[in-house]
C-alpha cells in the first residue's frame, strides 16, 4: 500500500473513532499534503549562457519564471516548495543551462530534455 493510500486508510479509520483522536490523523493529513512539486518545463531545449566568474546566478528550478533560465521569483507562489539553485562559477564560461527543468545535474543540461517525457509534454500557455 502506497503512503497515500496508507494515510487514507488512517484517516477514514480516525474518522470513525477507531484511532485516538487528534495526533495520528493530524500526522497523516501532513504526509498527504507531502509530496514534492513537480517543475514544469519552460522549454525543450537548454539556453546557452555566457556566465561570468564570481557573479551569483539564480537558477530557475521550478519552470515558472519569466526570465528563463534564471529565477524572477515565480515559485513563490506558483511551486511553493522549489527554490532556485544558485551558484557562482569561478571563471567566465559559455555554459548550456537546463530548460526543461529535469535534468539530473542542475542547473546544467545533461540531454534529458531528449526524452519522450519532455519532448511530448504540453508547454505552459
Ligand atoms: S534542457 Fe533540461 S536536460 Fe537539457
Amino acid at each position: 500500500m502506497g503512503l497515500r493510500a496508507a494515510a487514507l486508510v488512517t484517516l477514514m479509520r480516525a474518522a470513525r473513532g477507531g484511532l485516538g483522536r487528534g495526533t495520528a490523523a493530524v500526522l497523516h493529513v501532513a504526509s498527504l499534503s507531502s509530496a514534492p512539486p513537480e517543475p514544469v518545463i519552460a522549454a525543450k531545449e537548454p539556453f546557452p549562457v555566457e556566465l561570468k566568474a564570481g557573479k551569483l546566478y539564480a537558477w530557475c528550478a521550478c519552470g515558472h519564471s519569466k526570465r528563463q533560465p534564471f529565477c524572477d521569483g515565480a515559485h513563490k507562489k506558483a511551486a511553493p516548495g522549489i527554490s532556485p539553485l544558485r551558484f557562482t562559477p569561478e571563471e567566465d564560461k559559455t555554459v548550456w543551462l537546463c530548460g526543461c527543468k529535469h535534468t539530473r545535474l542542475p542547473p546544467y543540461c545533461d540531454g534529458t530534455h531528449k526524452e519522450d517525457a519532455v519532448q511530448s509534454a504540453q508547454l505552459p500557455a
